[in-house]
């Protein structure tokens, strides 16, 4: 049995690859899977969510998040991941329905009943986990560590300041990061060298397994808005699967530690995360050996079927 993980995301093309990572591993027992609003609006989100757990075969609860950020309008980004927020391959129906718990209470639940501390995943806005940490601080004691994506020490991806998942709701982001609980920070600065080219793409869909072309499928559509976008990087970033894959491969990553503070009321840097190295206490990582994260990313395809 591995550690306990709860996954909160916004599936999203690499949140679903996030999931099908973490579901291929041994070492992470997914205990529950929290939505947030951001990709997409959170019914999309969800029941994307719902899907990929259901084509993944795991019955674990899926629980709805917050609709919007904690004091601001919610933003989403179709033209990355399409109007159903994951456009591309054709997934199953949800086989089991939605928890009746909204996120928060299924995140109180799962770490009051858990007998060891939990690791949070969240891909996405920080609201779940803001209201988590504002509300039922006492139960900081039962987080291991948060391993997140997001952020970017130099630069964001759709403001010039600002990466997508700290913007859509920044005040929730400043709760998590001066919560004092261990951090590790998957931002930009790592995300945009986990590229995915045509040629990973293409081994990926070789493998010949459902979930394998299904990854295949996903990333189809994802490379899309990249090589319009992002046509200089060669690839597609995959940004959500780092957070996953820092916890069962953290020696493919280079880190360093550093104080994240977030700015919450510039006018053109709202959003942005202020990384400086006094007082240094949440594990940012700034790269990562790309040949091992693809082969751990095909090592698990070929794990699933
Ligand atoms: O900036 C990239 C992040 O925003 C990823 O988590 C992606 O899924 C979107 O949520
Ligand atoms: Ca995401």
């Amino acid at each position: 049995m591995g550690f306990p993980v709860i996954m909160d995301c916004d599936p999203g093309h690499d949140d679903a690859i996030a999931l099908v990572l973490a579901q291929a591993r041994p070492e992470i027992d997914i205990r529950g899977v929290c939505t947030s609003a951001g990709n997409q609006t959170i019914e999309k989100t969800t029941l994307n969510a719902r899907k990929i757990m259901t084509f993944l075969g795991n019955d674990v609860p899926v629980a709805r998040g917050a609709s919007k950020p904690l004091f601001r309008e919610l933003i989403t980004a179709a033209e990355v991941h399409g109007e159903s927020g994951l456009d591309g391959p054709a997934l199953p129906d949800p086989a089991w329905p939605e928890s009746e718990l909204s996120a928060f209470e299924l995140m109180v639940k799962i770490l009051e009943e858990s007998d060891e501390p939990v690791t949070m995943v969240p891909t996405g806005a920080l609201t779940n986990l803001g209201l988590l940490l504002l509300t039922r601080p006492d139960l900081k004691s039962k987080i291991r560590r948060i391993s997140l994506m997001g952020g970017s020490a130099v630069g964001g991806n759709w403001t010039p300041a600002a990466e997508f998942n700290i913007l859509v709701d920044p005040e929730a982001a400043r709760v998590v990061f001066s919560s004092g609980l261990p951090i590790t920070m998957s931002g930009l600065d790592v995300t945009h060298k986990a590229l995915i080219t045509t040629e990973d793409i293409e081994t990926f869909r070789s493998i010949g397994k459902r979930t394998a072309v299904m990854v295949a499928e996903l990333l189809d559509f994802f490379k899309k808005f990249h090589e319009e976008y992002f046509a200089g990087f060669g690839g597609s970033p995959l940004h959500d699967p780092c957070a996953v894959a820092w916890l069962v491969a953290p020696e493919i990553f280079t880190a360093r530690k550093a104080r994240v503070d977030v700015e919450c009321g510039g006018m053109h840097t709202t959003g942005a995360t202020i990384v400086s190295f006094a007082e240094a206490d949440v594990d940012v990582l700034f790269d990562v050996d790309r040949e091992a994260f693809v082969a751990l990313l095909t090592d698990a395809l070929r794990a699933l079927d």
